[in-house]
């Protein structure tokens, strides 16, 4: 099953349940601030506008509601994210 994950204006399909959310953005050339990768952090954080997400193991970050930690989770679902994707990208 694919999974629609829209961030900014931009939207693409995320099939691989393997991979971080994180990894799906990077995958798509949209740059993503991250330092730890394993939900320590905190910089990874985006704000989740639509849709949930299930983390491979409970994030030791502080995450505020409606915020989301890529690196550490993945969707099941469509999803609405807020990013800064660069403005040549257009949706495919
Ligand atoms: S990169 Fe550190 S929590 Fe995501």
């Amino acid at each position: 099953m694919s999974i629609i994950v829209k961030i900014d204006n931009y939207s693409f399909m995320c099939a691989d349940d393997s991979m971080s959310l994180l990894e799906a953005i990077e995958d798509q050339g949209i740059d993503v601030e991250y330092q730890c990768r394993q939900g320590f952090c905190g910089l990874c954080r985006l704000k989740l506008v639509e849709g949930k997400v299930t983390y491979f193991d409970e994030p030791i970050a502080f995450i505020p509601e409606n915020y989301i930690l890529p690196c550490c989770c993945k969707t099941k679902e469509d999803i609405v994210i807020e990013g800064t994707v660069p403005k040549e990208k257009t949706s495919v």
